[in-house]
């Protein structure tokens, strides 16, 4: 879809708001909380943000911009009245049908998927988690939708995952979204929890550099029965892209969903962070994720 920059406003030193709106048309297209869309950038580049704003507001959406690469870069230059092009809602995050109680964990730039959920939920408790208020993007938005539900974590004051996580209440869903490390926290603080109980969503994935280090691997492709080379300094998508058969990809870190593989036999080293354990059985990443030895993929 095209879409104009409407609005754009600083919220912390290092994050833009863009409120951004159809070009042609007066409302944009439905969407649950927690939902991303996917921005294509002037210089061809897609990225994915959430949709941070609530999803009853049908003629405009807020995506937070942190500054913190190229992409970003442009999105924090872009004026007023530009033209970008954005996918239609993509719901790979949300509210968990029929949980009762919803447990949230936001790092910094992480609060944006959870401003879209929070007006569906009343038993919700919704920890956020800066190096400081001033450097917590959208905190009076945060403050104004969750009230006395919003839990602050900000400098010396830290919040204990493995604490807060340490009961699985039957009902209870855990959901965060912020930086490798916290969902690395995250994931072990609720490795005991049921799989389908626990959700994560991060946009900030492996560096380029480090997405495409490994050791060397080949993959078999099931459909034609070529046998491609991945050597060790390029990724599996990479690699997809040459013989033309790549899956559409976003984020190229492991952060977004987007470049899923089925892989029918072999061993995988994921790498990613967006994949559930369940999953992890029967796909993986190919922008960050490798084989050892070799892997049949459904291609
Ligand atoms: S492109 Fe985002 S996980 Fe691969």
């Amino acid at each position: 879809m095209p879409v104009v920059v409407a609005a754009a406003r600083m919220v912390t030193a290092r994050v833009r708001v863009l409120t951004v709106r159809h070009a042609r048309r007066d409302t944009l297209p439905p969407f649950r909380g927690g939902a991303h869309t996917l921005l294509t950038l002037p210089d061809g580049t897609r990225r994915a943000y959430s949709i941070a704003s609530d999803p009853a507001r049908a003629e405009a959406w807020d995506i937070a911009v942190l500054r913190e690469g190229h992409g970003s870069t442009i999105l924090h230059e872009l004026p007023v009245g530009a033209r970008l092009h954005a996918t239609h809602p993509q719901h790979g995050f949300g509210v968990a049908d029929g949980a009762a109680r919803h447990v949230m964990v936001a790092g910094g730039i992480g609060i944006t998927p959870f401003l879209s959920m929070l007006p569906a939920l009343a038993d919700v408790t919704l920890h956020f988690c800066a190096r400081s208020a001033a450097e917590a993007p959208l905190l009076a938005e945060a403050r104004a939708l969750a009230g006395d539900r919003l839990v602050t974590w900000f400098g010396a004051r830290r919040l204990d995952l493995a604490a807060l996580f340490a009961d699985a209440a039957p009902g209870t869903h855990a959901y965060c979204c912020g930086p490798a490390r916290m969902l690395a926290a995250f994931r072990d603080a609720t490795a005991h929890w049921p799989d389908e109980a626990v959700h994560s969503e991060t946009f900030l994935g492996l560096a380029p550099e480090a997405a495409a280090a490994g050791e060397a691997f080949t993959v078999r492709l099931a459909r034609s029965g070529e046998v491609l080379a991945v050597p060790a300094n390029r990724s599996l998508l990479a690699v997809l892209r040459e013989a033309g058969i790549a899956p559409e990809a976003s984020c190229e870190g492991g952060a977004c969903g987007t470049c899923t593989v089925q892989v029918l036999a072999g061993t995988v080293l994921h790498r990613d962070l967006c994949l559930s354990a369940a999953k992890r059985s029967r796909v993986m990443m190919a922008c960050v994720s490798r084989g050892a030895g070799e892997l049949v993929l459904d291609l």
